[in-house]
């Protein structure tokens, strides 16, 4: 069974706002297409915009508020889970209900490490991608016919080079955890939208899937040499300690502040190698898919700033 009839939670976030595009792209395989609305959400004029583009284009507008089953009502097959970090403690309550309203598949919001390397599953970072993962198996053992699929693409290139990570390509320099020939996984924003819908189309045969996908694996040394040739200018580059990022880390605990908390642990991730997603991929069964390279998903990201606010131009 494929999955034919999807509703995507987010879909005018960093990584919605190419997920409903490519079902859109590709919506004669596809029965229904649901972009969730959380009216307790503010609508900002790009949102209100980008919500209209899609309703324009077949897409169904379902509004909702959280607590409530009727959004997930009606044949959606599938959820798409693409929730920002401070919303992914509503998924657990978010699953329950769908699965109460007959939904049969969940996408968590994952789209990026595996949680299975290293200390991953402990990190900080990963707190309520972790407790999620968690519930979904919970809820599969109790109800038989649902399922779920964990999407791991290592990192978005468009999110690598950005202030929240120690990388601002504003003041071409960077300061971060690491060393220059450690490796990244990373796979444009689009192609991570691309391979996300071949999978829906990939016939399920069990409760859980993994799939693991990338651009490549690049060494800090060629990101920077790639962002100093796009750019055009010589980047200040350097590293710090493991132990530095987590003092960083106990700091932003004492005072707080959960945003220098969460950031220090992925540096701290980072810097150990437990961004780099482990083989297999499974790039190879979507051979209709050709993943962009690093430069051209960096001069496209450039030229392109407004799409992406986190880069801080
Ligand atoms: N691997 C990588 O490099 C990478 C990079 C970025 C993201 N990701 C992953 O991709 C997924 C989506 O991330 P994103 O960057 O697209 O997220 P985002 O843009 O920050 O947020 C996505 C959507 O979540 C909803 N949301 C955000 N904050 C909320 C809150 N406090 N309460 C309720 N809803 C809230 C909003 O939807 P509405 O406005 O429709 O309510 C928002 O548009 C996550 O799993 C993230 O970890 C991975």
């Amino acid at each position: 069974m494929a999955l034919t009839s999807v509703l995507v939670l987010g879909p005018t976030g960093g990584f919605g706002q190419f997920i409903v595009p490519e079902l859109i792209r590709r919506k004669s395989s596809f029965t229904r297409i649901g972009a969730y609305i959380d009216e307790s959400r503010p609508l900002s004029p790009e949102k209100s915009d980008m919500l209209e583009s899609y309703a324009k284009q077949g897409v169904e507008l379902v509004k909702a508020s959280p607590k409530e089953a009727s959004p997930f009502k009606g044949g959606f097959d599938v959820v798409i889970a693409a929730l920002g970090n401070y919303a992914l403690k509503k998924q657990p309550e978010l699953i329950s209900t769908s699965i109460s309203a007959g939904v049969k598949h969940w996408y968590p919001s994952e789209f990026g490490a595996d949680l299975t390397v290293g200390d991953n599953w402990n990190e900080r970072y990963y707190r309520d991608k972790v407790i999620t993962r968690e519930h979904l198996v919970a809820k599969a053992a109790e109800n038989p016919g649902f399922g779920y699929t964990y999407f791991l693409n290592g990192r978005f290139t468009e999110w690598a080079p950005i202030p929240h990570f120690g990388i601002n390509p504003k003041t071409h320099s960077a300061h971060i955890v690491g060393r220059p020939e450690m490796e990244q996984s990373l796979i444009s924003v689009n192609d991570a939208a691309k391979y996300l819908v071949c999978t829906l189309l990939d016939p399920i045969a069990g409760p859980e899937r993994t799939y693991r996908f990338v651009g490549e694996n690049y060494s800090w040394t060629t990101i920077f040499s790639t962002l100093e040739k796009v750019q055009g200018v010589r980047w200040a580059v350097t590293y710090k300690s493991v132990d530095e990022a987590r003092s960083n880390q106990l700091r932003a605990i004492a005072s707080g502040d959960v945003d220098a908390e969460l950031a220090a642990s992925h540096q701290v991730i980072q810097g150990t190698g437990r961004t780099l997603l482990p083989k297999p991929y499974d790039n190879n069964k979507f051979p209709e898919e050709n993943p962009q390279g690093l430069e051209e998903t960096l001069r496209a990201l450039f030229e392109d700033k407004k799409k992406f606010p986190l880069l801080g131009f």
